[in-house]
């Protein structure tokens, strides 16, 4: 494992604290999140179910011997845990690298709790270093990015990607996002966006953050 690896692994440990039996658990997308399904694997816990966020995370918790059920037979659930891409001390985020962002805000939005993974390289002061994800309708797609630019950003294709819901990211680069709620809304209101990989209207409760000192837990 690389270090790296190591502290994912250490985060994933530590999110497994919050699973409880009988209950259903919402799983998110990404290589930390992989670190988790691999503790759930192995410590093979009586939940009601896993709601996965992708169709990557439900073929590895099927492999791990899990079941998937819809969210739809689940209704909302006590726990969601999932990686991100960057975290402010708010606990607002930038998600979407994977691409699985819309099916992982659904998800974060219909849990009680939310509880993040992530090795101390994603915490920053200012979210907008790691360019933001937005998942638009390919119909929309150049229209949405001129609107992009009048905010601020660079827009740029996500070449030869395609979501589990049939639609393209346009990864907007250089923006400074001092207001993360506002701009949440701003970028939503843009006709042919499905979703915006900011999380500030709905944060993470719990950032678990693995470094060389251990796992350092920030609650909201
Ligand atoms: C997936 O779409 C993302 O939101 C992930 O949660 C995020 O990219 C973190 O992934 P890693 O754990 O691989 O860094």
């Amino acid at each position: 494992m690389t270090d790296q690896d190591t502290l994912k692994r250490r985060a994933a440990e530590a999110a497994y604290e919050y699973v409880a039996e009988g209950e259903y658990l919402g799983v998110g997308t990404g290589s930390t999140v992989n670190h988790f399904i691999d503790v759930l694997a192995e410590r093979q816990p009586e939940l009601a179910g896993c709601v996965s966020s992708s169709e990557a995370t439900t073929t590895r918790l099927k492999a791990a011997g899990l079941d998937v059920v819809d969210l739809n037979t689940a209704g909302d659930l006590p726990l969601y845990v999932d990686g991100a891409d960057e975290s402010n001390d708010h606990l607002e985020l930038i998600k979407g690298g994977g691409g699985a962002l819309t099916r992982e805000k659904v998800i974060a939005s219909a849990s009680r709790r939310f509880v993040c993974v992530v090795d101390e390289s994603k915490r920053v002061g200012l979210l907008g270093r790691f360019p933001l994800p937005v998942e638009v309708i390919p119909m929309a797609r150049s229209f949405v990015a001129r609107r992009l630019v009048k905010l601020g950003g660079e827009p740029e294709l996500r070449e030869g990607f395609t979501s589990d819901n049939g639609n393209v990211i346009l990864d907007v680069h250089n923006l400074e996002i001092l207001n993360p709620i506002e701009l949440e809304d701003a970028i939503n209101a843009i006709p042919g966006v499905v979703t915006v990989g900011l999380f500030a209207r709905r944060p993470a409760d719990v950032l678990l953050v693995a470094g060389a000192g251990g796992v350092e837990k920030i609650e909201r």
